[in-house]
Parts: structure tokens; sequence; C-alpha cells
């Protein structure tokens, strides 16, 4: 008799975790909110922008046509944490396989007086042959990075081209109606990521 009632509060564990995990799920479109495998967003964060790609043309989420996009702000001056963000970025969409084809990696650039076009277009071959590079006036770029929240600021550096720039490190899941789904903060491991990416693309 006894494994029966073990296997009855099996059933029972089972259940209420089920319970457990559709009250998640279920909580997720009323909030807004996504969660999954990264920091919960708020629904307020990002939306639709046009800037100027590393080849001069006009560039917005709308242009994606449907994928989804992973967005990083940095700047291609920065001497450790962009490269190694956008370095993981690449790494992502390869783990990912058939689903990275759906991800378009996008740099925007914190740094628009120094990342122009032509920079640009140098540096994001380096990382990915997809890598978006994204400039545009330093009007438009505090636009879009105060809808995103994203924190920049100059910093003064005698050892480092003039200056360096102090920011935020997040890389952005954006679903393909624009909104920011999920946010990975610095240091996140590249094959979580890509779990938590696969899951949002095929759930
Ligand atoms: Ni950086």
């Amino acid at each position: 008799m006894i494994w029966r009632i073990r296997i009855l509060a099996l059933l029972v564990v089972f259940a209420l975790a089920g319970v457990g995990a559709w009250l998640l799920v279920r909580q997720t479109p009323e909030t807004g909110a996504g969660s999954v495998g990264g920091l919960v967003v708020d629904a307020e964060i990002g939306g639709p922008f046009t800037l100027t790609d590393q080849n001069g043309q006009p560039f917005g989420l709308a242009d994606l046509a449907g994928d989804y996009a992973l967005v990083y702000f940095g700047y291609t001056f920065c001497p450790d944490v962009c490269p190694t963000e956008l370095g993981k970025i690449a790494t992502v969409i390869d783990l990912l396989g058939a689903d990275g084809e759906r991800i378009a990696p996008v740099l925007i650039t914190i740094d628009p007086v120094r990342d122009t076009v032509e920079v640009l277009h140098d540096y994001v071959p380096l990382f990915h042959e997809r890598l978006i590079g994204l400039t545009g006036t330093p009007e438009d770029i505090r636009a879009v990075a105060k809808r995103y929240r994203v924190y920049y600021s100059k910093v003064e550096s005698a050892e480092f081209a003039d200056y360096l720039m102090d920011h935020s490190s997040f890389i952005y899941l954006v679903s393909p109606d624009g909104r920011v789904i999920a946010m990975y903060g610095y240091g996140t491991d590249a094959g979580k990521i890509a779990d938590a990416i696969r899951r949002h693309i095929q759930g």
C-alpha cells in the first residue's frame, strides 16, 4: 500500500507544480512582462526606431521582416565589455543553429560622434557577418537609448583615445513586433541565453 500512497503523493506534487507553472505563464500576458530565462522586462521598454546602418542606409526594426533581434548598446572604442558581449551574441546565434537564422544581431552605438557609418562598417563584420551597426545624431541615439533605459556617460581618459563611455550592458531580445521580451545582463552565459531564446522562439 505504501507505494500507492507514494505515487498518489507524487501525483499531487506534479499537479501542484502544473498549477504553479500555469499561473506563472498566465500572469505574463496580463502584466505585459517577459521573464523566460532573463530579467523581468517592463512592458514600457523598447519600441520601434529608425537609425542609420553601417552602409549609410536607414534601418528600423520593421526592416527585420518578422525576425527577432538581439540588440546591444555599446561603442567600437570599448576596450573590454562591448567586444565580450558582441562576441557572445555571435556565439548565441551559432548555438541556436536554424533558430539563429531568425535573429538579427544589432549594435546601436552610444558614441555616435566617433562611431560613424565608416567606423561601424569596418567594425561589425569582426563579430558576425550579419551584425548590423547603427548610428545617428547624438539626439537620435539619446532618444532611442532612453526608451531602452540604457545609461551612458562620457569619461575622460588620457590612456584611451581621449575618452571612454561608461555604459549599462544588456542584451535585449526584441520580438518581431518590436517589443523587448527579455534582457540578459553582463556576464550571462551564452548557453543559458541560447536556451532561453529557443524557448521564446519555439514557445
Ligand atoms: Ni562597452
